[in-house]
């Protein structure tokens, strides 16, 4: 494909997603029905409708309205190239620009100009994260680094950056043991032989981070609540040697853990929906969040947040936290997670819990974002009152 087809690609598929449909099963249709495209002219594609959902707003304004077409213009406009060599109507590149799209422009509100968020969200980011809204407003238009987490039970960091560079990824060393940040072929990591081997996992920095910070003893009963594919399972079972049970209200969530645990040579054993069991030593809570952290990997899904569904999101918060706290040993602890930036799902759902649960005190409350770690990230650890 020219690179002017595979922006009339990006258009049809921003059609579609801006008509409803989430990104992933757009890029999906469009990739079966366009058998002519190679994994270079996915790849391609995929990025030109990334980069175009993180910067929306601010495109469309570039662009001249909120369509596919406007978006694309947008960015070309952003980068300083001459549309007119792209959006020419040769071959399959996109038809030439009518009089309106060449003087176009639209007024949008200050906040999705200069933030690239939803205009309702704006005050509640403002509210939430001070001095660094705007910084990490401009922080989500950007492309996020990909980062692995090394299993310990499999080999270790040395072994495993030269198993990946033997099949085309090429990482960097963090401060943080076992982090690997992934320099180039990110795409190959799937393939390779580290990653089919159970010798590195697919796992954000800061996640990673959170899970080191929880208090962990070998034989230790650790319920991981909210598990979906099981990455904080895996990541504590991988940390030491404990008895790890994971839950998740839709087991279908779990479906591939036990095969993600094979291949990390852990074991965790699945409970029943609603049957957690109790007397856990530790309760990891990493419940349903907007995944305001984690927006430039899922771009789309801040344009698809709502007031109502923010809601909905802190009302299942609060109402996990209610389940897991009698699970929960007196003397052990709760871990509650988000991948959310906003100050409802963070501090102001723990305040909330302490002050209707008195037999919990908070022992650390931690915050990444993409200015500190990576992805952004709460923690915060709960201990139940009583004997150890
Ligand atoms: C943020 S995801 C978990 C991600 C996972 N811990 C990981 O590291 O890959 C939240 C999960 O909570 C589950 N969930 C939603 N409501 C729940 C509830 N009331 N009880 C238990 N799990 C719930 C969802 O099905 C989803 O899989």
């Amino acid at each position: 494909m020219t690179p002017a087809a595979r922006v009339a690609a990006a258009i049809e598929i921003l059609d579609r997603i801006l008509a409803g449909s989430p990104a992933e099963p757009a890029l999906i249709g469009w990739a079966r029905a366009s058998r002519y495209a190679g994994s270079g002219d996915r790849a391609a594609v995929r990025d030109l409708v990334f980069g175009a959902l993180r910067r929306r707003d601010s495109l469309a304004a570039l662009g001249g309205g909120l369509s596919g077409r406007a978006l694309m213009l947008g960015l070309i406009r952003a980068e300083g190239s001459d549309p007119d060599t792209v959006f020419s109507g040769e071959g399959h590149a996109p038809l030439p620009l009518s009089g309106t799209e060449r003087a176009g422009g639209v007024t949008l509100s200050e906040a999705e100009r200069i933030s690239d968020l939803p205009d309702w969200l704006w005050p509640d980011w403002v509210a939430s994260l001070g001095a660094d809204a705007l910084p990490l407003a401009h922080a989500m238009r950007e492309r996020a680094p990909v980062w692995l987490r090394v299993n310990p039970r499999r080999g270790g960091v040395v072994e495993a950056r030269a198993a990946l560079s033997r099949d085309g990824v090429e990482t960097e060393a963090d401060d943080h043991p076992n982090a690997l940040r992934v320099i180039s072929g990110e795409r190959r990591i799937n393939g390779s032989a580290a990653y089919r081997d159970g010798l590195v996992e697919l796992q954000d920095l800061s996640p990673q981070l959170a899970c080191v910070a929880l208090p962990l003893s070998k034989g230790a009963l650790v319920l991981d609540y909210c598990a979906g594919g099981g990455g904080k399972s895996l990541a504590l079972a991988a940390r030491e040697d404990v008895q790890i049970t994971a839950h998740d209200a839709d087991p279908g969530r779990m479906a591939d853990l036990p095969e993600r645990a094979r291949r990390a040579g852990v074991r965790v054993d699945l409970a029943r929906p609603g049957q957690p069991g109790s007397g856990y030593d530790l309760v990891v809570a990493d419940v349903p969040c907007s995944g305001s952290g984690t927006w430039r990997r899922s771009p789309d899904a801040k344009w698809r947040l709502d007031r109502a569904g923010l809601d909905a999101l802190i009302a299942t918060q609060a109402g996990i936290l209610a389940e897991v706290a009698p699970v929960v040993r007196p003397g052990g602890h709760l871990a509650y997670m988000t991948c959310s930036l906003l100050e409802a799902e963070n501090a102001g759902q723990i305040d909330r819990f302490l002050s209707v649960q008195p037999e919990y005190t908070e022992t650390q409350r931690r915050f990444w974002t993409p200015i500190n770690g990576s992805d952004g990230f709460f923690l915060s650890l709960l201990r139940r009152n009583g004997s150890d």
